[in-house]
């Protein structure tokens, strides 16, 4: 099978490691790619923006089949053209990846199909969003409604706060995905993640995991895009599992198709557990990173067959095994990150990783032959162990073996679940 992935970062690394190990690949191309998914696939330079390059290219290379890592293409419908042109293909079409590009059309299909999520209301404008979060009280919630690289999200402690997060979105702090806001109901608990495959009719559960959003130690500091995770989630016990399953993805499932939009692709549902049980905060399209890192070194099975079986509509006829072992990944970034940081500055030493580790590559470059940090997460640091200190010990040695002057990361890493394992 010919294979086309789609991205560049350590989620796209890890689904390349472990799709290259399938007995079914015989030919892999990665686009744009990065140097550590060079290890598995040949890098195109294909603009992935420009559909019709992207159909050219599998055209000429008789591609049997796209997996598309990001949201970004998916939202700009990039699985919906490749499908128009017979080509199969790992991800939902742009008006199903609604689920991500917007959270007031999220909220719609949880209140039609009575999927637990915190209370809202939509806005267009400030003065009813206002007299909302005055009527309701603090703590409360302001979204914007599009994609705003993960920053559009103010948990309001007091009604000023939100009511300052009214006025960012709709004075252009997030730009169009501000134009329309959502007001919702602080939801208290532990989150979770929960990743479960759909072809639109059968859906398949993966594994749970966690992440660590804040840049510091202790869960302190700015947002990022996740300074690290780890699976399983311990909060997620069977019974969670099994509820997630009924209460909010087979309903989520049947509602899209009822709507006229068919989820082909992975749920990755954002829990927060509350003391009603799970409720759903928000979901993306495609994996997390870096949750995905941690998915993949625990996955058994062979991925390939398990994409396919979602894009031939044949999820009812495969399973997947994963290994008991907890998976830990930490993230290293460029200092700075996420605000400023330099650029190109060099990595000496990436470790070669043995049975249950891996560096997964992100934000790097090849400049002059050498390894360079371009982007603000850089490495991700992967292990497995029998616990989650054991694979966060495992995961930490591996990273003191990086040469990288330019790098930090979080050291604490998994210390909820450790907390957990100890008590
Ligand atoms: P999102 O971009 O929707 O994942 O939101 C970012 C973060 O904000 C989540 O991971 C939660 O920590 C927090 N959050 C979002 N919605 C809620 C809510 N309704 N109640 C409490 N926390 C929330
Ligand atoms: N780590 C969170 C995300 O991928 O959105």
């Amino acid at each position: 099978m010919k294979v086309l992935l789609i991205g560049s970062g350590g989620r796209e690394h890890a689904l390349a490691w472990k799709l290259a190990q399938s007995p079914l690949m015989t030919e892999f191309y990665a686009a744009p790619g990065n140097p550590g998914i060079a290890e598995h696939a040949t890098l195109v330079s294909v603009n992935v923006d420009d559909h019709d390059a992207v159909i050219a290219f599998c055209k000429d290379k008789a591609i049997d089949f796209v997996v598309v890592g990001p949201e970004a293409p998916l939202v700009a419908g990039i699985a919906d053209r490749l499908r128009r042109e017979g080509i199969a293909v790992f991800g939902p079409s742009a008006a199903a990846a609604q689920l991500e590009g917007s959270k007031g059309f999220t909220k719609d299909i949880c209140a039609r199909y009575d999927i637990p999520t915190g209370a809202y209301q939509r806005f267009d404008n400030a003065p009813q969003a206002k007299a909302y979060i005055r009527e309701q009280g603090a703590p409360i919630v302001v979204k914007a409604d599009g994609l705003a690289a993960g920053k559009g999200v103010t948990v309001a402690m007091t009604v000023d706060e939100a009511l300052v997060a009214v006025d960012d979105c709709f004075e252009g702090a997030f730009g169009e995905a501000g134009a329309e806001v959502v007001v919702e109901a602080y939801l208290d608990g532990e989150e979770a993640s929960f990743f479960c495959l759909s072809d639109g009719k059968h859906a398949l559960a993966l594994a749970t995991a966690q992440d660590h959003k804040r840049v510091g130690e202790g869960d302190t500091g700015p947002n990022t895009g996740g300074m690290g995770a780890y699976s399983p989630a311990p909060v997620m016990t069977p019974e969670m599992v099994e509820r997630t399953m009924k209460e909010i993805i087979e309903p989520t499932m049947r509602g899209m198709a009822e709507s006229g939009y068919p989820f082909s692709g992975v749920f990755f549902a954002g829990l927060m557990i509350t003391a009603n049980g799970p409720e759903l905060i928000e979901y993306n399209v495609r994996f997390g990173d870096p949750e995905c890192q941690v998915l993949m070194m625990r996955l058994k099975s062979d991925l390939l067959p398990l994409l396919l079986a979602t894009a031939n509509g044949t999820l009812d006829q495969v399973k997947a095994e994963w290994n008991e072992d907890p998976a830990l990944t930490v993230v290293m970034a460029s200092k700075g990150y996420p605000g400023s940081y330099e650029k190109n500055t060099p990595i000496r030493h990436v470790p070669e990783a043995g049975e249950g580790a891996k560096v997964f590559q992100a934000g790097t470059a090849l400049k002059d032959g050498a390894l360079v940090a371009t982007g603000g997460r850089v490495l991700n640091v992967t292990a497995s162990g029998k616990t989650v200190g054991e694979a966060q010990s495992r995961a930490y040695a591996l990273l003191d073996k990086v040469e990288w002057d330019n790098g930090f990361c979080r050291r604490d890493i998994g210390w909820q679940a450790i907390k957990r394992e100890k008590a």
